[in-house]
């Protein structure tokens, strides 16, 4: 039994991911969306199955794709879908990483036909999407919730910020100042930062590695 433990440390504990970016549809034929592989969420996924959760994976849209006994996908395109997706389980699962690139803007009026362009300049007018990860933090119980960070200046300080506003246990900041690091690129340079502030700064990784370090935070928290 002790073994078991050792090996299959998150045995009994429900996952949730987020991952891969969302779009934003404009029209039938149109989206806005973002360059997010998926592939940080997708390895997290994997990393906590193997360790023995049940993972929820709800992805936007990419090329990638799993098979493992232990986790269920959920496919979605818009930021809208990922939030419903997420609310429907959340109650249920003891951790959620929100490891999805989604979109902070859509455009406010969907057409329904092809827009057909014309001489004059044209304009989309944007609204801003739910905070996915933000109304999870609010109506958190008992989950460990872990965010991510994008930044590009004063990182540390705006990451303390993303805690603070979206009500986080953890945070992953996301350097693209290192060379070799960031999308598209299979390495990443991470620093953990926990809602005490304690800051952690990691060496530059493979995505896989740094999947499995957050999964050891996770390990962690319930040791
Ligand atoms: N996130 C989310 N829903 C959104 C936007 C972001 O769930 N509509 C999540 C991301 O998955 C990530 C975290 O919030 O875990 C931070 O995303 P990021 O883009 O770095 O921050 P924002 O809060 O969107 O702020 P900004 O882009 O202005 O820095
Ligand atoms: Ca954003």
């Amino acid at each position: 039994e002790k073994d078991l433990e050792d090996q299959l440390p998150l045995r009994g504990k429900k996952i949730l991911v987020t991952a891969g970016p969302t779009y934003e549809a404009i029209d039938p034929v149109r989206f806005i969306g973002n360059h997010s592989s998926g592939k940080m969420g997708y390895d997290i996924a994997k990393a906590a199955a193997d360790a023995g959760a049940e993972v929820i994976l709800v992805s936007g849209p990419t090329h990638l794709d799993i098979q493992h006994e232990h986790i269920q996908i959920r496919r979605v395109q818009s930021a809208q879908e990922m939030y419903d997706a997420c609310h429907d389980c959340f109650d249920q699962v003891d951790t959620a990483v929100s490891a999805a690139a989604v979109a902070d803007y859509r455009p406010k009026n969907v057409a329904s036909q092809k827009i057909k362009k014309n001489d004059a300049a044209f304009s989309i007018e944007l609204e801003k999407t739910k905070d996915i990860l933000a109304s999870l933090g609010e109506v958190k119980k008992n989950q460990f919730l872990i965010g991510f960070a994008l930044e590009t200046e004063n990182e540390i300080e705006h990451a303390r910020q993303k805690i603070q506003k979206k009500n986080l246990d953890l945070i992953v900041l996301n350097s693209l100042n290192d060379t070799g690091a960031g999308f598209g690129k299979p390495t990443n340079k991470v620093t953990f930062i926990d809602k005490d502030f304690l800051v952690e700064p990691m060496e530059l990784k493979t995505k896989e590695e740094v999947a499995q370090d957050i999964v050891n935070k996770i390990i962690a928290h319930y040791a």
